[in-house]
């Protein structure tokens, strides 16, 4: 290596190094208002080790009509997060049960597999990606990505989920569909579904019209 280059590495990385430790971390206030640039930081002072640790991403309740349990560490509940873009997700499906169509627009969505069979897909305006995964398999859903999983297996299915961004967004299909105040009549003809469908699962999402 040329000794300019080195130079450069070195310019390089002590920026990279100082600009680091202006603000090594921003630990959210969650008391404070929150801004469009989000929360606040604590101030460094008060900040102790137990503010980098998260408790209690056990297994969620499985008891609705997904048989879905799902349990967040965001930066709501785990305000060490603020700033870093990640989560962390524990999902259990009992044999069965699914997560319905959904998107994390901005989101990269790691599936990391621990227990069952998992079948995870996504689909774009060209092409179908799925797969059923078992232990130790992950499987990632690219940002804004219409995707699903289904407990393909016997038993049950537990998984860690990581996102790319500290507070991901949800956005479910059918709950978008069926769960508005839309008269029933236009989400048929915009939908081309039935009208005894979509009053179906309005019923089913807790929609009204
Ligand atoms: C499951 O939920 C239903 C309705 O919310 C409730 O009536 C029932 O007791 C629950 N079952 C268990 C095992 O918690």
């Amino acid at each position: 290596m040329k000794i300019i280059h080195i130079l450069f590495l070195f310019t390089f990385i002590s920026f990279t190094v100082c600009h680091a430790s202006v603000n090594d971390f921003c630990v959210a206030d969650l008391k404070a208002p929150i801004s469009n640039s989000g929360y606040p930081c604590k101030p460094v002072a008060s900040v102790t080790s137990d503010d980098f640790v998260f408790h209690g991403l056990v297994a969620g309740s499985t008891n609705n009509s997904f048989k879905l349990g799902v349990t967040y560490a965001s930066v709501s509940n785990f305000p060490a997060l603020n700033g870093l873009g990640i989560t962390a997700m524990r999902v259990d499906i009992e044999e069965g049960g699914l997560a319905p169509m959904h998107t994390h627009p901005g989101a990269t969505e790691l599936i990391i597999m621990v227990q069952g069979e998992l079948t995870a897909g996504f689909v774009t305006p060209t092409s179908t990606y799925s797969k059923a995964l078992k232990p130790g398999d992950l499987f990632v859903v690219p940002p804004g990505m219409m995707h699903y999983v289904l407990n393909t297996g016997k038993g049950k299915v537990t998984a860690y989920v990581a996102f790319s961004s500290e507070k991901p967004s949800i956005q479910t299909l059918d709950l978008l569909l069926f769960g508005n105040n839309l008269p029933s009549d236009l989400v048929a003809k915009t939908t081309f579904l039935d009208l005894d469908q979509v009053k179906k699962l309005k019923a089913k999402f807790k929609g009204s019209g």
